[in-house]
């Protein structure tokens, strides 16, 4: 029997695999939201022989796609993608999103932008008025990675955000290291005013990989609830 909370994302991932059709290529987001969507896609695999090609957003992704009996393939090969189908942390009216909790934002942002579409899948608790509440992720290259905090706690300042500190994410007392080896600074911003303007503001400090904003990628996020019904907004 299922909590509550993976019933809701169970629907909201049941729902989304409805978009996916015979041979398109598909990008497999990254946590346990997603990880329900790739369990979904498999038994449409295998029940419908269904064809179709995934794109995983991390290793871990990578291993559960092949596991359950997805094709993978990089990006690379695949080129352009039909669909990416994915969580998020947060995500607003404007179908903005933040994304990262689960440090895949790198391969989440590149996929989904080589995405025709990209479907996010969530359960209610996610919806914001404001972004910021979740900590907003940055990647940054391990090099110099003290002074590239620093500059993104100068560029703060003079930002429209309410929160201005800032955590090297851990793993145990070690640094939490990406897929692409990299760290992930957590921005505790409380409530972010002007989120394009940060997204870009960000990128442009020297160490900064890419940080969680997604900011007009996410084309429809599809809201799964306790009861297995859904809704859809676009
Ligand atoms: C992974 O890096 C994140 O962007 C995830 O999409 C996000 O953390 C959502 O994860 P859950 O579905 O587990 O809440």
């Amino acid at each position: 029997e299922l909590s509550p909370i993976d019933k809701a994302k169970f629907a909201a991932a049941r729902r989304a695999v409805d978009f996916v059709e015979d041979g398109m290529k598909v990008g497999l987001g990254t946590g346990s939201t997603a990880a329900w969507m790739v369990r979904c896609l498999g038994e449409r695999v295998r029940e419908e022989g269904l064809r179709i090609v995934g794109v995983p957003t991390s290793s871990r992704t990578a291993d559960l796609a092949r596991q359950i009996g997805i094709s993978v393939v990089g990006l690379d090969e695949a080129k352009w993608l039909d669909l990416t189908i994915d969580g998020a942390d947060e995500f607003d009216a404007q179908l903005q999103l933040i994304k990262g909790g689960g440090g895949a934002l790198l391969q989440e942002k590149i996929v989904a932008t080589a995405s025709d579409r990209m479907i996010v899948i969530t359960d209610a608790s996610k919806e914001v008025v404001n972004l910021g509440a979740f900590p907003l992720p940055v990647e940054v290259v391990p090099f110099g990675w003290q002074t590239t905090r620093a500059l993104i706690e100068e560029m703060l300042i003079a930002t429209d955000v309410l929160g201005r500190q800032t955590t090297l994410r851990l793993n145990g007392t070690q640094p939490y290291i990406t897929d692409e080896g990299n760290y992930i600074v957590d921005l505790h911003l409380n409530r972010i005013g002007n989120a394009r303007a940060l997204a870009v503001a960000l990128n442009q400090i020297p160490g900064v990989v890419e940080n969680g904003l997604f900011i007009d990628i996410c084309d429809m996020v599809i809201i799964g609830g306790a009861e297995g019904q859904v809704e859809l907004r676009d």
